[in-house]
């Protein structure tokens, strides 16, 4: 078979491999090397305007994944038995204006523009933030943007992941407010300057899934000709 049609069918195997892990084989533990893999894939994802506005936060001590079973719903089963949970972080309005201190850093020191074009760029952010997209509406808009791209990454995560054999389950069954507690309590959001997005846990499947199911193409994509 053509290389190509080899990496399209590996592909579509993961995508069909990958499913919602309700519980993890509390032995099996995902090796660092693996798990680096992972996160690289996080760390390589695409945010708009390329602000990288997230951070994965992985919680191995299993007092504080407790804590999280606590008020997380839908991670009942994962908490306990996973490998690997990373909490997603996302950035909140303090970093994510076009005119923060976080931007100016990440302009300049990541992306390494020189500092005289900073100003210029700013201006052009404002416009895309302010009237093309309404994200600076209020705190909430502008915390759920940044939380959009963070979804990103963890799509990207669980699909490398399904590529190597590794599941996973997203999750979003928590109370925001109690996680945000939590976490802020444990001193790991960084002053405000971090809110909870999304979760997700990685493992080996401790029994197999029931079949996939999902609309059929036509149902979902049209084409305009
Ligand atoms: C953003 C997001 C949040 C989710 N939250 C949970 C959750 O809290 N607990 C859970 O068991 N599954 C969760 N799921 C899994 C979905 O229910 C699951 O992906 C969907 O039913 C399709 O099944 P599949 O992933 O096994 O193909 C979540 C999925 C996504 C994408």
């Amino acid at each position: 078979m053509e290389k190509k049609e080899m990496i399209k069918e590996q592909i579509l195997e993961a995508f069909q491999f990958r499913h919602a892990t309700k519980k993890f084989d509390p032995e099996k533990k995902i090796s660092q090397d693996d798990f680096q893999f992972i996160l690289e894939t996080a760390r390589l994802s695409p945010s708009s305007i390329g602000i990288e506005p997230w951070k994965f936060v992985v919680i191995q001590n299993q007092q504080l994944r407790n804590k999280l079973k606590e008020v997380a719903w839908g991670a009942q089963g994962q908490l306990p038995t996973a490998s690997h949970f990373v909490v997603i972080l996302a950035r909140t309005i303090l970093d994510t204006k076009y005119n923060s201190e976080y931007i100016f850093n990440h302009l300049k020191d990541v992306k390494g523009f020189p500092e005289e074009l900073i100003p210029k760029i700013h201006e052009r952010y404002k416009v895309f933030q302010e009237d093309d997209l309404h994200l600076l509406d209020n705190e909430r808009t502008m915390f759920d943007w940044a939380s959009k791209q963070s979804y990103i990454a963890l799509a990207n995560m669980m699909t490398a992941a399904a590529q190597i054999g590794i599941d996973s389950c997203p999750i979003e069954g928590f109370n925001h407010d109690a996680v945000h507690k939590l976490l802020e309590e444990e001193g790991l959001l960084e002053e405000g300057h971090l809110d909870v997005s999304v979760m997700v846990a990685f493992g080996y499947r401790a029994e197999e899934p029931r079949p996939k199911t999902r609309k059929e193409l036509n149902q979902v994509v049209e084409w305009i000709e």
